[in-house]
């Protein structure tokens, strides 16, 4: 969709894609959104197609669905194909827990299951939770003081925010019964902590997220009495290929 990619202004993210202003609604439950915001709220939860970095895109398109609820979780499914700068993310599809904002210290679990697949390999995207924190309860959504990034997987030798000049991890960490590479880095003065499944795949995924804060409390010093929980989401970053389907047959994410 060239023509449609021409008329959009480039968008300056300052984080991994997280929507600042949601203006394009839509009501019917099975309409796709295919609109660089296009935005669905269903269940308690916040989907969006999100083509926050669309400006290095040279071509392509992506419609997302929601696909119906699933246990107390949703459903959903995007259709993407990109191409373009092979290293810059041109969408976070995602859906987002809604939720109140409390202190990550507050917070007394995070229980999610997610299931969820990808029709080919060929592509460059991860699969990701992405959480901001800020010391400032009223902080935008689309970035803060930290950044919690759960990668189940990766596609295509991308690579997540690394300060590493080898690009090693950090360390490699058992969290909550599975195995990760953990990476460090910043995304302007936002620290990025990256938990990176180091093989294949984690398509059908059952965790407590307030492991990994744990974890970062223990063993990085995350200061969780200062730090406000902003957002909590799970989707793709999509860099190039396609065409090609994501599919979530169930995404569930409490805030306790
Ligand atoms: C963040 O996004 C939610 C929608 O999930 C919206 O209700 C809220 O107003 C946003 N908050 C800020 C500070 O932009
Ligand atoms: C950090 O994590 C590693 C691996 O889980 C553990 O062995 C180590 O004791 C931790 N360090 C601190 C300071 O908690
Ligand atoms: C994957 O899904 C896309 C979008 O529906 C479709 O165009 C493509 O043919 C599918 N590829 C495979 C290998 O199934």
């Amino acid at each position: 969709m060239l023509s449609s990619l021409a008329t959009i202004a480039a968008f300056v993210a300052v984080a991994h894609g997280a929507a600042t202003g949601l203006p394009s609604r839509t009501t019917a439950a099975d309409a796709a959104l295919c609109s660089q915001y296009a935005y669905q709220s269903v269940n308690g939860y916040d989907l969006l197609n999100n083509l926050w970095g669309i400006s290095t895109a040279t071509s392509g398109s992506q419609c997302t669905t929601y696909d119906g609820p699933a246990g107390s979780g949703i459903a959903f499914s995007s259709t993407w194909t990109w191409q373009g700068d092979q290293n810059t993310v041109k969408s976070y599809i995602y859906a987002g827990r809604q939720f109140q904002r409390k202190k990550v210290s507050d917070i007394r679990s995070l229980p999610t299951t997610v299931e969820w697949s990808y029709n080919r390999t060929d592509h460059r995207a991860n699969v990701a939770y992405d959480i901001f924190t800020s010391t400032d309860p009223d902080h935008a959504n689309s970035s803060g003081d930290f950044e919690l990034m759960i990668w189940l997987h990766r596609y295509g030798g991308i690579w997540p925010i690394t300060s590493s000049s080898t690009g090693s991890p950090i360390a490699t960490v058992t969290v909550a019964g599975y195995s990760w590479d953990l990476y460090t880095g910043y995304n302007g003065a936002m620290r990025v902590y990256s938990f990176v499944a180091p093989n294949g795949p984690y398509n059908s995924f059952t965790a407590d997220v307030k492991e990994f804060f744990n974890y970062l409390v223990k063993n990085e010093s995350f200061p969780e009495s200062q730090q406000y929980m902003l957002i909590y989401q799970f989707g793709t970053e999509a860099f190039v290929g396609g065409p090609i389907k994501f599919g979530v047959s169930k995404f569930q994410a409490e805030v306790n």
